[in-house]
């Protein structure tokens, strides 16, 4: 008698693993919805603060509520002084998300209720860690380049703390601006990655910080979060707007060969956050004069748009493809742009632990296993 073979969902595509009241994601028509609001009614109109709110509750904060969400945060945005010295110790020349996770975790390790995963317990988590976040990029963006951290300035918003702590100097309002906007459109996006690791950790009912901690190298990985730096030193690397067309042919042209920015799981058509940050891209190359990126991001879009349909393929620019140039025009440099997504996204990941632990079940797949039965012992010494 044989046994039917289970059926496979490699990649996990197509599986529902729960149901969720975070976000909503139509891929064939591009629509991206946070608890209910489109993102093109949040991006430009809601701050990065209202969006966390919201993914945190039911709705979009009243003022008051608002004010009261912010006094919460700005006392938080500190870090303690062990884990400065631990970024202070770590070598200069690492990945930034090396340092990021090392001091997620060991935030964890100083806060005497990291076992509390209560409601009221992972809320404060989530304050704790959307406020240090920021905190922290900077503080090891700065210090790898041999200068001290600067200390947060709490009235300020995240968006503008962030830039600030960076170079200690205020950022402009239309830098802040951008820099919102940025943190609006990558602050949750359903079962990514990253938020599936999160949610997975936390199934086992670890703490917060634990799961945060695994969403953090999860993000970094080359197929998600780590894009954006990708498609930046892809770039870098080509140099030219003509020099683009002959790299995405010979990237087409390896075996499995990924030009970096393009395709996504989910949408079969341009991802919306594209959309908009292509005009936030477009905007920016005319005010700094730097339209070199821009230029040469659209060229790369005409040219996979041209092979992709040889193929049969809708393979389109997805939200590190013009994140990338964006990033590049406010000053960062190429590595600091995951960490800068995580920054963001730790708001997603914190409403997807506060519906994970509020009604949990162990996640536990299987696999089907391949490798063989019946074989008997050997001492060692008897075997070749
Ligand atoms: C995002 C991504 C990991 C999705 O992976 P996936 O759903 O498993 O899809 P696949 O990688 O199997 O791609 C399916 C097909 O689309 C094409 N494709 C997808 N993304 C591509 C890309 N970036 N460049 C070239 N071809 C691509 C390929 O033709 C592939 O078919 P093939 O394996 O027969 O050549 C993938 O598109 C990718 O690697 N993109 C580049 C990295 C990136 O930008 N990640 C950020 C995502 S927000």
């Amino acid at each position: 008698m044989t046994t039917a073979q289970p059926e496979l969902y490699r990649g996990l595509m197509g599986v529902h693993i729960d149901t969720s009241s975070i976000s909503s994601i139509k891929g064939d028509q591009g629509e991206l919805v946070y608890r209910g609001y489109d993102i093109n009614e949040l991006a430009n109109k809601a701050t990065f603060e209202e969006v966390a709110y919201l993914l945190w509750n039911d709705d979009l904060p009243t003022q008051a509520q608002l004010d009261a969400f912010k006094a919460k945060l700005a006392p938080l945005f500190e870090i303690p002084a062990p884990v400065i010295e631990m970024l202070k110790s770590l070598p200069h020349d690492i990945h930034p998300m090396h340092a990021l996770r090392t001091a997620v975790s060991m935030l964890g390790a100083l806060d005497p209720k990291a076992e509390d995963v209560s409601i009221e317990g992972i809320q404060e988590d989530a304050y704790s860690m959307l406020a240090k976040f920021p905190t922290i990029v900077a503080a090891f963006s700065r210090i790898r380049q041999g200068l001290e951290p600067v200390a947060p300035d709490s009235s300020l918003s995240i968006a503008a703390n962030f830039l600030y702590m960076r170079t200690g100097e205020k950022p402009t309002e239309a830098a802040t601006n951008v820099m919102d906007v940025a943190l609006v459109l990558h602050a949750e996006h359903g079962c990514n990655a990253s938020t599936f690791t999160a949610r997975s950790a936390a199934s086992s009912l670890t703490d917060s910080y634990g799961a945060i901690t695994a969403a953090v190298a999860s993000l970094k990985g080359p197929l998600h979060g780590g894009a954006n730096t990708a498609v930046m030193q892809a770039l870098e690397g080509i140099g030219s707007v003509e020099a683009v067309e002959q790299y995405v042919l010979d990237t087409l042209g390896q075996k499995g060969g990924r030009v970096m920015g393009f395709g996504h799981r989910v949408y079969t058509v341009l991802d919306p956050r594209a959309v908009i940050l292509r005009k936030v891209s477009k905007a920016l190359s005319e005010e700094s004069g730097e339209g070199k990126w821009f230029e040469m991001s659209l060229e790369m879009e005409r040219v996979m748009d041209i092979e992709m349909e040889k193929k049969g393929r809708a393979v389109k620019p997805n939200v590190d493809f013009f994140s990338a140039s964006v990033y590049r025009m406010l000053g960062f440099p190429a590595d600091t742009y995951t960490p800068i997504f995580a920054v963001a996204r730790i708001s997603g990941w914190m409403a997807h632990l506060l519906e994970q632990y509020a009604d949990n079940r162990i996640m536990r797949p299987r696999l089907v296993y391949e490798g063989e039965f019946g074989k008997t012992f050997t001492p060692i010494e008897e075997r070749a």
